[in-house]
């Protein structure tokens, strides 16, 4: 009886092409490269200026000058592209600092249009940043008014392609906000500057890291009145949906690990390219488990960004870009 279990010989032997790695190299389905990877910089003003995030190790916020010496060493590494979120000073009710046409994130856009890196200039925009309560629209009462919301966020942006942004990101979570800024940016004679639209955002407990590094947490209540529930998926594809009517350019998922489902269904549905946004509590998870000696980092960094890819991302936005383009420059990927 034995015997004959032991000479049980399988029919198919999916392990010959797990042999060698050159074998696995020559079947590998999903390839990272440093062009799909966008790099998030946190730009605040002043000359000089880098301040370390603690719940963010390895990054800072800094001064414009600086923020461009780091794009010189991302595009050296061939990353795709480098999306900003300003840290104003001063802050106000209606985060009035956004438009600032002399705010951190304009400077920065024209240092890096003038240095003419290829790197894509991205810029997201949301008020959270620049209001004094940090939420991400102005206020009635206690509510976030959407329809007051839209022309800031639209000025903007309108600010950020003035100062070269190729690419604006709106990150609101407000109705309409796609079509607020493709208008505006129309109407101010920059038809060409695309719309990466945060289609799927949920109200994410991963953003935490991100709040401490923008000093944008709110300060009553919380987002669930404007980003998503995470329990829902059918509502994700539908706000993809309609960012897609909208005109965006480009649809994005964020969290990326919770969303990957989200990113399978909706690259059979939608044509557009897709990103997807490895937030701030991601990176910290695999950072945290990694300085415990936990988890493998750079095991972890890539496996992570690999699934993404897998997923359905084009772009994958993430605080490992630059080390993971020099990864995977070492790699010969
Ligand atoms: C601002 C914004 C947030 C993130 C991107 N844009 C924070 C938030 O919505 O509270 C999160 C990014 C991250 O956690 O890395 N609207
Ligand atoms: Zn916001």
């Amino acid at each position: 009886m034995l015997e004959t279990i032991e000479r049980v010989e399988p029919r198919r032997r999916p392990r010959r092409l797990r042999a060698t790695a050159a074998l696995r190299g020559l079947v590998r389905e999903t390839v990272l490269r440093p062009r799909r990877l966008v790099a998030p910089l946190f730009v605040v003003p002043g000359r000089d200026r880098r301040e370390p995030i603690p719940s963010m190790p390895g990054h800072e916020r800094m001064s414009p000058d600086l923020a461009l010496e780091l794009a010189r060493r991302l595009a050296r590494l061939g990353v795709g592209g480098v999306l900003l979120f300003g840290v104003p000073d001063a802050k106000d009710e209606t985060g009035s600092g956004a438009a600032d046409p002399g705010g951190p994130v304009p400077e920065t856009l024209r240092r890096l249009r003038d240095a003419d890196l290829p790197l894509v200039r991205m810029a997201d925009v949301c008020l959270c940043e620049y209001t004094s309560h940090g939420h991400c629209g102005v206020l009635a009462g206690r509510e976030v008014d959407n329809d007051r919301t839209l022309p800031l966020l639209a000025e903007a942006a309108v600010a950020y392609a003035e100062a070269g942004a190729q690419v604006v990101a709106p990150s609101a979570m407000m109705d309409g906000q796609v079509e607020a800024l493709r208008r505006a940016l129309d109407a101010s004679g920059h038809a060409g500057v695309a719309v990466l639209a945060y289609a799927s955002k949920h109200a994410s407990f991963l953003y935490g890291p991100f709040r401490e590094a923008a000093g944008s947490a709110p300060a009553f209540g919380d987002r669930r009145s404007y980003q998503m529930d995470p329990a829902n998926g059918r509502e994700a594809l539908r706000e993809m949906a309609l960012d897609a009517e909208e005109g965006a350019d480009i649809l994005m998922v964020k969290p990326a690990l919770t969303s990957l489902d989200l990113l399978a269904e909706a690259r059979r549905r939608f044509d557009l390219p897709l990103a997807a946004y490895q937030v701030s509590g991601e990176f910290a998870m695999v950072e945290a488990a990694a300085q415990r000696g936990w988890i493998d980092r750079r095991g972890a960094a890539l496996e992570t960004l690999t699934a993404i890819a897998r997923a359905g991302a084009d772009i994958v936005i993430t605080y490992f870009a630059e080390e993971a383009a020099a990864w995977l420059a070492e790699e010969g990927a």
